[in-house]
């Protein structure tokens, strides 16, 4: 691991770029500043981890990243998209189509079967007609190699095999950038090792992963780890890009993730 310049996405023109981003939150009696300052810029196909103690702002950067919430400062620009000025109905469409999220507890719906989960997002975003996202949503599943459990509720799924179903709907309308809060949070080691494959054969195929986690040895799979440490990013440090490839190479990707409308 080299020290990257604060900030850099390494020579490649971003997909991501954070620029003096601040988020305050109103607090009885005033405000709390959960993030400050910060500059980031992420590459296409980068696997960015950020890594920090309880409490550094992690979750707040990867929802301002996600448009899941807004900054108080600074600017935020996905692709050509400035993100921090979008109103909250455009926000969200642009969410639709541009992020995949995947969460800690998986969040699927409980009283939808797993394939109807997958394809919900493109339902949601008519990114692809109802007869096709069955289909796709069945090829997603098949990628992350729980096709067989595609008619099965939730519930009825180990929490490995959830969170890649949480996967697979991360990727339903095909987004450029996925982000995953503490996804392996909750699974044991072994399964821990195979949804952070997953992520890294995405980026493998060209996706942003931007992942908040605490598991240890991260710095052997992810490009580069990101520290925050109350509301600032205190390191920046990536593989060198010879190490960075045979990793990716060495993990399996899930496949292509399709294309489609945007
Ligand atoms: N909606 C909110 N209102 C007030 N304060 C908040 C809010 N959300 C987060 N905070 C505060 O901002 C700080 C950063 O929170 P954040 O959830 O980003 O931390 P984190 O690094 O993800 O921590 P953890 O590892 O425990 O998940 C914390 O002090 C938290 O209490
Ligand atoms: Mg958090």
């Amino acid at each position: 691991m080299s020290v990257a310049g604060l900030g850099d996405a390494g020579g490649a023109e971003p997909l991501v770029r954070l620029r003096g981003v601040g988020k305050q939150f109103a607090v009885a009696g005033g405000s709390f500043t959960a993030l400050q300052g910060v500059d980031l810029a992420l590459a296409a196909g980068e696997f960015v981890a950020v890594v920090g103690k309880s409490g550094s702002g992690k979750s707040t950067l990867m929802n301002l990243v996600a448009g899941l919430d807004r900054p108080t400062a600074g600017e935020i620009q996905v692709g050509q998209t400035r993100i921090d000025d979008l109103g909250e109905s455009r926000l969200a469409a642009w969410r639709g189509r541009n992020v995949g999220v995947v969460f800690q507890f998986f969040q699927l719906l409980p009283t939808l079967t797993v394939v109807e989960n997958v394809a919900l997002p493109m339902d949601f975003c008519r990114t692809w007609p109802r007869q096709q996202a069955h289909g796709r949503a069945l090829a997603l599943l098949d990628q992350v190699g729980v096709a067989d459990q595609a008619n099965k509720l939730p519930a009825a799924l180990s929490g490995g095999q959830q969170q890649r179903v949480a996967i697979a709907r991360a990727l339903a309308n095909d987004p450029p950038l996925v982000v995953a809060d503490e996804p392996t949070g909750n699974l044991d080691s072994h399964t821990t090792d195979m949804v952070l494959q997953l992520l890294a054969g995405l980026a493998r195929i060209g996706k942003t992963v931007l992942m908040v986690t605490h598991e240890r040895d991260i710095a052997a799979i992810a490009h580069r780890v990101v520290s925050l440490a109350d509301g600032r990013v205190v390191g920046d440090a990536r593989a060198a890009p010879a190490e960075a490839t045979s990793r990716a190479q060495a993990v399996g990707s899930p496949g292509g993730g399709g294309s489609g409308a945007r």
